[in-house]
C-alpha cells in the first residue's frame, strides 16, 4: 500500500495548474447514459473515482475511450446498455456510482445500483435521491442490497428536496430532462458542480432553468443527443493548494481556477491575514502571512464554507494565531483528521460537532493515517509544516480525488515522496 513520506519545513513558491473538478467530472460522466450518441468531455482529472466510474459505465456496456495517457478526455456512448447495474464492488469504492440510478431509469425504465453504505464521514443515506424519484414516478424497492428503481415513463412534478443534497440534486436532474412535462426541483443544492452538469445537458438538448439557484424547472424531451463540454476547475483541488501556500507562509500562482468559486475560502484567507489577489483570467495569487492569525469557520452548503475544505482548513488553525473554532454542520463523522493531528502536537479540542482549534503549536512528523479523502489532505498540509519526517499511510484515499498532488506540491518546493511499503 502507497505511503506518503514528507519532511516539513519547506516554504511554497512557484505555480501550480489547477485541474478539472472530480466532483463535476462524475456527474457528468453519468448523464451520457442519457442518450445512444457519444458524449465527449474535456479537462477530466487523472483521479482514482474518474477510473471507477469509466469502469461503472463500460460495466454496463457504455463505450469509453480516451485518446490520451494519462487521459484528460473521455468520449462514452451509451449506445447499447445491456446491464443497468451498478455492482457492489464498484459503488462500495465510489459512492457517486449512485449518480447512474437516475439517468438509467429514465432513458431504460429500469435501474438496480448497490446501496452504499456508510463512509468514515458519515452515514450518507440515499432516502432523498429515492424520494424524489418516486415522486417522479418511479417504483422503487430495496431488496439484497440494491436499490431497483423501475418506471414505465417518469412525469414531471414539483418537488422539494426536504435538506440540500448535492448528488440527490443531480441525480433526480438527470431523471426529470427525461420526464414527461415540467419538473419543478425546490430547494436543489447551489454548489457551481450543479449548474455545470445543467450546462452539458442543454446542450445535449434538455431544457433547463434556474440551475445553480435553489429552483430548477424543466420541461422534459423525449430524447438527448451527444455533445462536448469542458469541465469547470477544481474549487477545491485550488482551495487546497491555497492552504497548503497559506500554511508554508509560501507564495503560489493557481492558474486554471474559477476564482468565483472560491469565494468562502478567501475570505476565510484574508482574515487569517493571508494575502490573495485573483485575476479575471482565472489565476489566483497567494502570499502567505509573516503571522497567521486565526479563524472561525462553520462548514456550510454552497456559497458556504466547503465541508470538503474543513480538514485542511484545520491543519492551517493549528498554525494560527488564537482560538479557531470550526463547526462542522453537514457530515457527522468529519473530525477522524483530528485525532491524527493531535498526535503530531496540534491542540485540539472536539466536542461534537465542534473543534477549537488553539494555536500555533509545532507539529512534529509522526506516523498517521488517512482515514477519507479530504483528511488525507489535511494531513499533508499538517506534514508540510511539521518538523522531520511525517509518514502518510492509506494515500490510496487522496488518489480519489487529488490528480498528482505530490508532483505538484514537489514542483513548487515541498519534500514529499510517495513509496511502496513501510517505513524503516
Ligand atoms: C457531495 O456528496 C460531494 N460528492 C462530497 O464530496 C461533498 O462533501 C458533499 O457533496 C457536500 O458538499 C460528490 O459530489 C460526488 P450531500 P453528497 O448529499 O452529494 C445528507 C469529496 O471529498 N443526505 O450533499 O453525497 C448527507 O448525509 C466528497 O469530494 C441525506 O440525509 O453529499 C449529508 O449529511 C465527499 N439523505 C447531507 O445530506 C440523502 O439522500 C449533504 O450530503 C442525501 C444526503
Amino acid at each position: 500500500m502507497d505511503k506518503f513520506k514528507i519532511e516539513g519545513g519547506r516554504r511554497l513558491e512557484g505555480t501550480v495548474k489547477i485541474s478539472g473538478a472530480k466532483n463535476a467530472a462524475l456527474p457528468a460522466m453519468a448523464a451520457s447514459l442519457l442518450t445512444r450518441e457519444p458524449v465527449h468531455l474535456q479537462n477530466i482529472p487523472h483521479v482514482r473515482d474518474i477510473i471507477t466510474m469509466a469502469k461503472l459505465l463500460a460495466h454496463m456496456r457504455c463505450h469509453v475511450e480516451s485518446p490520451d495517457i494519462p487521459p484528460s478526455e473521455f468520449t462514452m456512448q451509451a449506445e447499447n446498455v445491456s446491464h443497468a447495474e451498478a455492482p457492489y464492488d464498484l459503488v462500495r469504492t465510489m459512492r457517486a456510482s449512485i449518480l447512474t440510478l437516475g439517468p438509467l431509469v429514465a432513458r431504460f425504465g429500469h435501474a438496480r445500483v448497490s446501496l452504499p453504505g456508510g463512509c468514515a464521514i458519515g452515514a450518507r443515506p440515499i432516502d432523498l435521491h429515492v424520494q424524489a424519484l418516486e415522486a417522479l414516478g418511479a417504483s422503487i424497492s430495496v431488496d439484497h442490497g440494491y436499490v431497483e428503481a423501475r418506471a414505465e415513463g417518469l412525469r414531471g412534478r414539483t418537488f422539494r428536496f426536504p435538506k440540500i443534497t448535492v448528488t440527490g440534486t443531480e441525480n433526480v436532474l438527470m431523471a426529470a430532462v427525461l420526464a414527461e412535462g415540467e419538473t419543478i426541483l425546490e430547494n436543489c443544492a447551489l454548489e457551481p458542480e450543479i449548474a455545470d452538469l445543467a450546462e452539458l445537458l442543454v446542450k445535449m438538448g434538455a431544457k433547463i432553468e434556474g440551475a445553480g439557484g435553489p429552483t430548477i424547472r424543466v420541461q422534459g424531451v423525449s430524447e438527448l443527443h451527444g455533445a462536448t463540454h469542458r469541465i469547470i476547475p477544481d474549487r477545491i483541488e485550488a482551495g487546497t493548494f491555497l492552504l497548503a501556500g497559506a500554511i508554508t507562509g509560501g507564495e503560489l500562482a493557481l492558474t486554471a481556477c474559477q476564482p468565483a468559486h472560491l469565494g468562502a475560502l478567501v475570505s476565510t484567507l484574508r482574515q487569517c491575514g493571508v494575502e490573495i489577489t485573483c485575476e479575471p483570467s482565472g489565476t489566483v495569487h497567494l502570499r502567505g502571512a509573516k503571522r497567521l492569525t486565526s479563524a472561525d469557520v462553520t462548514t456550510a452548503e454552497y456559497p458556504g464554507f466547503p465541508t470538503d475544505m474543513q480538514a485542511q482548513f484545520m491543519a492551517l488553525a493549528t498554525q494560527a494565531q488564537g482560538v479557531s473554532r470550526i463547526r462542522e454542520t453537514i457530515f457527522e463523522n468529519r473530525y477522524l483528521h483530528a485525532v491524527e493531528m493531535m498526535r503530531m502536537g496540534a491542540c485540539i479540542a472536539l466536542a461534537g460537532n465542534l473543534a477549537v482549534v488553539t494555536g500555533p503549536t509545532p507539529l512534529s512528523g509522526a506516523p498517521v493515517t488517512a482515514s477519507d479523502l479530504r483528511a488525507s489532505a489535511g494531513l499533508v498540509l499538517a506534514a508540510l509544516v511539521a518538523s522531520n519526517t511525517t509518514w502518510i499511510d492509506r494515500v490510496y484515499h487522496i488518489d480519489r480525488g487529488y490528480e498528482q498532488i505530490e508532483r505538484k506540491l514537489r514542483a513548487v518546493g515541498a519534500r514529499i515522496e510517495r513509496v511502496t511499503g513501510r517505513p524503516e
